[in-house]
């Protein structure tokens, strides 16, 4: 089979993971790398055995050999990244969170579409085993009609102001960074978008949010229950309660290899599944199908569903004391 050629859009740590997980998909091959600077380019390209390396995003999205871009640079930049490589006519796997607002995410989108060319939003839990596991149970009714949804996604994490995670002008903050998990996560699991969120965070020194909690409300009553922060460590469950029974994640978004179906009050199975690497390379399998199967979208993660989680956390920091520079 013709593997697929791949490149690769800034040089930081997802980056590597990425890159490194790509082993685990025979038919992906990485061709090219392209940096903010030639020798991260170099010390990327060298470290992986990428044959091309460029000293500008641009030079990278007009290689010709290039079918499909990984971007992975801070959240701040995902719209112009993405919108300048499908321009050229690229295929574009976009980490999350998508971008920093709904109207973002709505320019992305029209752009794929009117370039014909494929976008994906990389929520990388969506394509887990364990995932699809509990997507079987519930569609089979094993929990009966899900009424709440719960689930954290919160570490302690030493960041410095010029680090990404929490610098606003970087796109940075608890709900756009870890946040995107678990409303992503009820959102898969409620397969539509809820009819009113509110939310609070607390804006820290950096001037972006610490930590936030979310509660969704969705039009048959359904609630969703989540929470994210980046400098305060919580036990990363999520749990899915229906009307016969509950499903427990211990371990989610760190260890995402078990589940528990609970019916009647008695753990009845566990599934268990060791993450092959990183596990980012599950993404990327359903890049490769869509990519051969001549799709424009996934429809594991559809681009309606991307532009629905931006307004849905555009619309929860509203009533927020921050504003990013991409919401002017
Ligand atoms: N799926 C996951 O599990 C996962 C995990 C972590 C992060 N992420 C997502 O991946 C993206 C990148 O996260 P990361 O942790 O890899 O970030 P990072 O280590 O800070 O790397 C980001 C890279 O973006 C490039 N960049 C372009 N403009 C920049 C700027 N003004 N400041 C800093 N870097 C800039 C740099 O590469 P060059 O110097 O080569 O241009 C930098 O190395 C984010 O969207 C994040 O949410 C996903």
């Amino acid at each position: 089979m013709e593997k697929i050629r791949w490149g690769i859009l800034s040089t930081g740590s997802i980056a590597n993971s990425f890159v490194k997980d790509l082993q685990h998909v025979p038919d992906a091959e990485v061709v090219a790398v392209g940096s903010r600077t030639q020798e991260s380019a170099d010390k990327f390209a060298d470290t992986y055995n990428i044959p091309k390396r460029y000293a500008s995003y641009d030079a990278l999205a007009k290689d010709a050999d290039v079918e499909v871009i990984y971007i992975a640079t801070p959240h701040s930049m995902h719209a112009e990244n993405g919108i300048m490589c499908m321009r050229a006519g690229k295929a574009v796997l976009c980490e999350k969170a998508f971008t920093i607002t709904a109207s973002e995410a709505e320019q992305m989108i029209a752009v794929a579409r009117k370039e014909k060319v494929f976008l994906m939003e990389a929520l990388v839990t969506r394509h887990f085993p364990v995932i699809h596991k509990v997507l079987e149970w519930i569609k089979d009714g094993l929990i009966g009609e899900v009424r709440m949804v719960h689930a954290n996604r919160c570490a302690r994490g030493q960041f410095r102001q010029e680090q990404r995670h929490l610098n606003p002008e970087l796109g940075g903050g608890s709900l756009l960074d870890v946040g995107i998990y678990v409303i992503g996560f009820a959102s898969m699991i409620y397969g539509k978008p809820p009819v009113d969120a509110v939310g609070y965070g607390h804006v820290g020194e950096f001037g972006s949010d610490e930590q936030g909690a979310t509660l969704l409300q969705y039009d048959n009553g359904a609630l969703a229950v989540l929470s994210f922060a980046l400098r305060t460590a919580a036990v990363n469950e999520a749990y899915i309660y229906g009307t016969k029974g509950h499903i427990k994640l211990p371990d989610l978004f760190a260890v995402p290899e078990k589940a528990i179906l609970c019916v009647d009050g008695e753990d009845k199975v566990i599934f268990e599944e060791a993450l092959v690497g990183n596990g980012l390379h599950y993404q990327v399998l359903e890049v490769h199908r869509c990519l051969r199967d001549g799709l424009l979208e996934s429809p594991r993660m559809p681009l309606q569903e991307s532009l629905q989680l931006m307004q849905t956390m555009d619309k929860i920091r509203a009533p927020w004391s921050f504003r990013y520079p991409n919401d002017n």
